[in-house]
């Protein structure tokens, strides 16, 4: 099993909830000193987990890591695609700052696509496998100020993997979204008011994905997002003024 995003935060929870339960990890992130510090305090568990470097906004890194599994005959069967990058930045301040589209796109986007698109191919001759995206609430409410970096990029995976769900599973390919709420990480941090919000901790993240990987639900969501979803055309206008207020309240000293 893949995890990418390994290396903090739900990822690295996930690695320690699934690599005590018995599973075979291979563990993706750039910071290789940390996915070997998960993987080395699961050896000494007596779990099994090996660290790979790799980043995700980097098509040739991507390609040295998938060319180095295939090298190795490593046969991955579940990839959690988990890495993710997040922006919160008003579009007023991000104007000469392309490069935020860039980041955002690559990690949530591209990367995963490029990645997933190599280990399709062993998957579809297995007939088996089971893909899973780590996914933010954000992509099924009405877009919010200050992420469009995030979110566009978040969506396009989602839409991505939502597109080809159908295809995969007629190659017997189960494929999850997991739509979360605030998480209390190193992402979610930097933002002060999310430090006073009621939000899950790594570990009950962490339980919500495993429970994914034995359930192999379509997707997981909170139970008030459908009714919300069905509610949300017909307060478009009330969302706006909201959301207006909120920008302008924010930005008074
Ligand atoms: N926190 C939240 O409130 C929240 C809510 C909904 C959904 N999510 C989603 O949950 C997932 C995990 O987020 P988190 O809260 O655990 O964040 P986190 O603690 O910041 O962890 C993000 C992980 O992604 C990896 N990563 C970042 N850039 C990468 C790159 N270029 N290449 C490879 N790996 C990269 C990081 O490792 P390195 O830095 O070592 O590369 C790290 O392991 C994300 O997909 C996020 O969108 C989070």
């Amino acid at each position: 099993m893949l995890i990418t995003g390994a290396s903090f935060g739900i990822g690295r929870a996930l690695a320690l909830q699934l690599g005590l339960a018995g599973a075979d990890l291979l563990l993706a992130a750039r910071s290789l000193d940390e996915l070997e510090k998960v993987a080395s305090d699961l050896h000494e568990l007596g779990g099994r987990a090996r660290a790979y470097e790799v980043d995700l906004t980097d098509p040739a890194s991507v390609d040295a890591f998938t060319t180095q599994l295939a090298a190795e005959g490593v046969q991955v069967d579940v990839v959690v695609h988990n890495a993710g990058k997040s922006i919160r930045r008003l579009i007023a301040q991000s104007l000469d700052r392309t490069h935020d589209f860039r980041r955002t796109i690559g990690v949530n986007y591209l990367g995963p696509v490029q990645l997933q698109l190599a280990l399709l191919p062993a998957m579809m001759a297995r007939r088996a496998g089971h893909i899973v995206s780590v996914q933010s609430l954000g992509v099924r409410l009405p877009p919010a100020p200050r992420w469009a970096a995030y979110t566009a990029a978040k969506a396009a995976f989602d839409a991505w993997l939502r597109s080809a769900g159908p295809e995969l599973r007629q190659h017997g390919i189960a494929c999850t979204s997991i739509y979360l709420g605030l998480v209390h990480t190193r992402m979610s941090a930097p933002t002060a008011a999310y430090g006073q919000m009621p939000g899950m901790t790594a570990d009950e993240a962490a339980r919500v994905i495993c429970r994914a990987l034995i359930h192999r639900p379509r997707r997981i969501q909170p139970w008030w997002l459908g009714p919300l979803r069905v509610l949300a055309p017909w307060c478009e206008g009330l969302v706006d003024r909201a959301l207006g207020w909120s920008l302008r309240r924010e930005r008074t000293p």
